[in-house]
C-alpha cells in the first residue's frame, strides 16, 4: 500500500503537467492567427496553395523550421517571423499589426505550437490553415 501515493502522486503530476509543458512551448492559438493571415495570406497569393500544417508531420516541420530556408532557400522561415517584417507590412495586415511587438522568439514558439499541433500526426490536423 505504501507505494501507491507516491505513485498515484507521481501520473497525477504528469497529467497535470503536461498541459503546462505544451502552453509553455507557445500559444497556438497566436500562432494560428499569426499562420493564416500571414504565411497562409501570402501562400494562398503567390502560389496559388495554402502550404498547411497538416501537408507534413511533426518531424518533418522540425526539420524545416530548425533549418530555416524558406522558399527552397531563398530567404528563410524567421525573417518572416521578424518584427522587422511586422513592421514592414503592419499597415496593410491586421496580424502583423497585432503582433507587431511580439518578441520574435515568443512567436516563432507560438506560430511552432500551432503547427505542432496542427501538423500530419498532431493533436488536431488542420488542412484549412
Ligand atoms: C511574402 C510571402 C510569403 C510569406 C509571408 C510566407 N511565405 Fe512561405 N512561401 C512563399 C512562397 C512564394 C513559397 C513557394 C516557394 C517555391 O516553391 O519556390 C513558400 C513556401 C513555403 C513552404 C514550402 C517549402 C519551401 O520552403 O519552399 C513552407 C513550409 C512555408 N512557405 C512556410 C511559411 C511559414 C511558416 C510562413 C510564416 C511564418 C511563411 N511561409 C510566410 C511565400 C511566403
Amino acid at each position: 500500500m505504501k507505494l501507491r501515493t507516491p505513485l498515484l502522486a507521481a501520473v497525477l503530476f504528469g497529467v497535470l503537467a503536461a498541459p503546462l509543458a505544451a502552453h509553455a512551448e507557445g500559444d497556438w492559438k497566436k500562432g494560428r492567427i499569426y499562420y493564416r493571415m500571414v504565411c497562409t495570406a501570402c501562400h494562398t497569393e503567390k502560389t496559388g496553395a495554402a502550404i498547411p500544417p497538416v501537408g507534413r508531420t511533426k518531424a518533418e516541420w522540425t526539420a524545416y523550421l530548425s533549418a530555416d530556408k524558406h522558399a527552397k532557400g531563398k530567404d528563410t522561415v524567421s525573417h518572416y517571423i521578424s518584427q522587422k517584417y511586422r513592421e514592414s507590412i503592419k499597415d496593410s495586415n491586421k496580424a502583423a499589426a497585432k503582433f507587431v511587438s511580439e518578441p520574435d522568439a515568443q512567436l516563432m514558439d507560438d506560430v511552432r505550437a500551432f503547427i505542432m499541433r496542427s501538423a500530419k500526426d498532431g493533436e488536431v490536423p488542420a488542412s484549412c490553415s
